[in-house]
Formats: C-alpha cells, structure tokens, sequence
C-alpha cells in the first residue's frame, strides 16, 4: 500500500498492510489478528507530524473512527468528545462556529484527534492540556481499554507519556475536551489582537489564526512539510543572558521555572537559511523551522538536510536542536 499520499511531507513508503477500523470492535480484532500473526505495528493518523520510512513491514494501523459529539450539561461548560478519525481542524471549525471557546486559536493545525495528544499540539498561546479532560485509549498488548487523566499523560511542551512510556503500546481512540460558552478570547501571541474585532467570536479568531499560519506556514498539498521541524530550545536564564548580550534582538519567551524558550526559527534564519535549497529538501522561505520536500527526496535525505542545518545553528550559537516531527516505527504488539 502506497503511503506517499497518507504522510504529510510527501515521503515515499510502501506499507505490507494497512487496516482502518471503523469501530471500537474493528479496532480490537486488527489488534488481535497483528498480535496472532506477530506483524510488527505502527499507528498512523494524519500523518503530519512522521518522518516516514522507505518500508514498513506488517500493520500500518489508521484509526478511522470518527464520530464528535457534544455533552451539553447546561451552564457555560460543555464537553466535546471526539474520536481518534476526527480531522482536527474540521472539528475546531464546527465547534467555532457554534460559538463554542477553547479550541478557536488551534484553528489549521493539521491531523486527527488521535494524534493532538502525543505532541501535546499548541498554537497562539494555547496547548492541547488546557482544555483536555481526559484521553482514551486501548492498549496493544492485551486490548484492555483506559482512560488517562491530564496528569496522567506527563504533557509538556511538544511531549507526553505517548512519546515516552506508552509509546508504540497504546491506541488513543477517544479525546474529551472542555469547551465554555462564555466568551474566553485568547490574543496575546503575535499580533492576533489587531486582527480581530474589539468582542470577537471565536470563529473569528479561529479565521485570523488560520490567516496567520496560511501567510506562513506552507500548505501540505501543495509543498511536502510537517510543520515546525524543530522543537524551539528551552535554555537557563544563565545561557539565554549570555546569548541576549551578544544577539539583542533574540526573541525569548520566559518559561514557569526559570528556564527560557529560544525561537529556533529564528535561530535557523540568523544563520543566514531561510530559503536555502538543498537536493530535494530546503528551509521554508516564509518560516525557517519549516523544512519543506519539494518531491524525490527520501527520509535519509530529509534526515541529512536536518543535520546540516542544526549543525549551523549549533555552530553559531552553540545550541543543539531537537526534532520535532517523530520518526515513524513499526513495533510489535
Ligand atoms: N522567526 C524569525 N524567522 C523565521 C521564523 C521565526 O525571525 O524564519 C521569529 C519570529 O519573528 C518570532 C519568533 O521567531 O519572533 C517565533 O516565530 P513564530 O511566531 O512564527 O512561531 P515559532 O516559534 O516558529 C511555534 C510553534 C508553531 C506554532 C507557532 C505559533 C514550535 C516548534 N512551533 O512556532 O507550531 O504554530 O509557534 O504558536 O513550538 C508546529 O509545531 O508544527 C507548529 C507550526
């Protein structure tokens, strides 16, 4: 099965097999049958934020469940249950446009519900655990259901336990998500409140954060990317003073606890890469933390181009860049 078509960056991988359950049911025999059959695993959703390799053996497995629905307990609070399928993006429209807060300022990120919790996804000042109540999931193993609290899931900045302890060994099949009728805008980051009314929807400012990303971030179905290629570097006030000093104009941002996140893009274009082009891979010429794939390239390549531009930014200023796009692995169940 081609999945050039099922991964963002536009990678070329031929998977042996590929299941998308409907149901729950469905869901739990794939499982069983990969288990039987010792078929190495892997989980796939959107596919936007996997580097993708040339093969993969055994199950590529697509949660394809994707029925969202309300849980309206009256007062200002409702809930939003949305299964592993769901795109994230329709679901932040339709919840927008019903007048619904919390989810408007993560408006165009691209996936399903599935994944929104392994990088705990964030956008304009907002992250997925602000609002989560609670995630889904059914383990491979044994095909035993649970469901994880917030404090459960370990979420960070761009991380999780489903990037650490149970990666590879759950399912995320269901997110419950806290939604407030009462009027919450969030317009701190960049410069989202001069783009929005005075008391504005929140389809409103679900429409200006999509007019943001698309001025900068380039569209997957016209250009191979998955997004920030790199983590933004969270240093200690000790190293970001020394780095202030010599670069005066380095945008920082102070992090609860003392530390302090860099703008690796920032980084990336100070050493001169914005827009650089090399073989089939280049850095974005509007967003230099977006690497782009401008088609032929393969992952070893893509892997290669990241090392020489993290190489760069490590030359000059010293600081190690970490991936941010997981590389996709088949594992057995
Ligand atoms: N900057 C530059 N040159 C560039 C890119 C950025 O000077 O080429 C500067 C900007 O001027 C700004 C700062 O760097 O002062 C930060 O840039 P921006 O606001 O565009 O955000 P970012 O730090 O590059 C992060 C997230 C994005 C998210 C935006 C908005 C990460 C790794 N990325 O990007 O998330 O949309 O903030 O909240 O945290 C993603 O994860 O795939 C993603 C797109």
């Amino acid at each position: 099965v081609d999945l050039a078509g099922a991964n963002t960056l536009g990678l070329p991988c031929v998977a042996e097999r590929v299941a998308a359950p409907r149901t729950l049911p469905q869901l739990r025999e794939s499982l069983d049958t990969a288990r039987a059959r010792a078929w190495p695993t892997l989980l796939l959703g959107g596919g936007s934020n996997l580097i993708l390799p040339a093969r993969l053996p055994g199950l590529v497995l697509r949660p394809a469940m994707a029925e969202w629905w309300l849980e309206d307990n009256g007062g200002d609070g409702v809930r939003v249950h949305a299964e592993a399928g769901v795109v994230w993006h329709e679901l932040v429209m339709s919840l927008a446009r019903r007048g619904l807060w919390g989810l408007e300022n993560l408006a165009l990120i691209p996936g399903h519900c599935g994944a929104a919790p392994i990088q705990n996804i964030g956008a304009y000042g907002v992250e997925l655990c602000d609002v989560l109540e609670a995630v889904h999931l059914v383990h491979l193993d044994d095909g035993r259901e649970a469901i994880l609290a917030p404090e459960d899931c370990a979420f960070g900045y761009r991380d999780s336990v489903f990037k650490g302890g149970l990666a590879g060994r759950v399912v995320i099949t269901r997110l419950v998500m806290r939604l407030s009728r009462r009027a919450a805008p969030r317009l701190a980051y960049g410069d989202l409140a001069s783009r929005v009314g005075a008391a504005p929807t929140p389809l409103e400012v679900a429409e200006a954060v999509c007019a943001v990303r698309r001025e900068k971030l380039p569209d997957p179905a016209m250009l191979g990317n998955a997004g920030s290629f790199f983590k933004n570097p969270v240093v200690s006030s000790a190293a970001a003073e020394r780095l202030l000093q010599a670069h005066p104009d380095l945008p920082h941002f102070p992090q609860p606890g003392g530390r302090v996140k860099l703008a690796a893009g920032w980084l990336i274009d100070r050493c001169g890469l914005k827009g650089w082009r090399r073989g089939h891979f280049g850095v974005h010429d509007r967003q230099a933390l977006v690497l782009v794939h401008h088609g032929g390239g393969s992952a070893e390549e893509l892997l290669r181009f990241a090392d020489a531009v993290a190489a760069e930014v490590q030359g000059r200023f010293g600081i190690a860049l970490e991936r941010e796009p997981r590389l996709a692995e088949a594992r057995a169940v």
